[in-house]
């Protein structure tokens, strides 16, 4: 046959050799059970790289970073409950499915984590959105919490907390804290994030053991400024404003 000559994978991701093959840098293994990085596929490593590089310009970075915003997204639906739900197609036969239990709602850590909500809204339609501002207080280095808006009913809501960078995790944790204030139990929290930093990952998970965290990429670690390394930068500043 006339494709008897190529070569046995010669399409697909194994199409090249071995030693041809690009290599990147993958996420770094954290030991949490919590913790579920996306997995690293080319794909992600690409949209990664397209984000860091301090190359790109706000349209790509704003288009590359809602790729990337999407799949947290979808991978954080997948730790809902779901009940089953068997239905019957138009062909007249069975299917044993699931559906979604339970409402939910997001929370954006602002500034960088309002860049989120449109992946959530895109995948949740109509999705109640509330806001946190933390900040670090002047005087005593801080963070502090500046501002609120919460949904009434969020105790009895599953919350999707957005921020995309998680560097220190001392904002995070802020939100968190205020979360469970107004009721939320813990375990019904999924913090979902783009970059994250070891020590942010390590402080978070031993004081939130039960809440889940959901990330693109754990990076290395951080600089004397706290930017996460490598890292991508000031994300709102890229998403915003520059
Ligand atoms: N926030 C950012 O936007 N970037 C970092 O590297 C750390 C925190």
């Amino acid at each position: 046959a006339e494709g008897a000559s190529f070569p046995k994978q010669c399409v697909g991701p194994r199409y090249r050799p071995e030693k041809q093959k690009p290599t990147a840098t993958v996420s770094t293994e954290v030991p949490f059970e919590n913790v579920h990085t996306l997995p690293q596929t080319p794909q992600l490593i690409a949209l990664l790289t397209m984000i860091r590089d301090k190359k790109t310009e706000r349209a790509d970075f704003i288009f590359y970073s809602n790729r990337i915003i999407r799949l947290l997204v979808e991978e954080g639906l997948n730790h809902l409950p779901v009940v089953e739900h068997p239905i019957t197609t138009p062909v007249g036969r069975s299917y044993a499915g699931v559906m979604f239990q339970g409402k939910i709602c997001g929370v954006s850590i602002m500034r960088a984590g309002e860049a989120m909500e449109q992946g959530l809204r895109d995948c949740c339609r109509s999705v109640r959105i509330g806001k946190i501002l933390i900040q670090r207080d002047e005087e005593t280095c801080q963070p502090k919490l500046f501002y609120d808006k919460l949904p009434e009913d969020i105790a009895s809501r599953w919350v999707l907390l957005l921020d995309p960078m998680f560097a220190t995790g001392g904002s995070a944790i802020m939100a968190v804290e205020v979360l469970i204030s107004r009721g939320v139990p813990e375990n019904r929290i999924l913090f979902l994030n783009v970059i994250a930093s070891p020590q942010g990952i390590e402080k978070f998970s031993k004081k939130f053991p039960q809440l889940r965290v959901v990330t693109a990429f754990i990076d290395q670690g951080l600089d004397e400024k706290n930017y996460i390394i490598p890292g991508l930068g000031d994300f709102g500043d890229r998403f915003y404003t520059m």
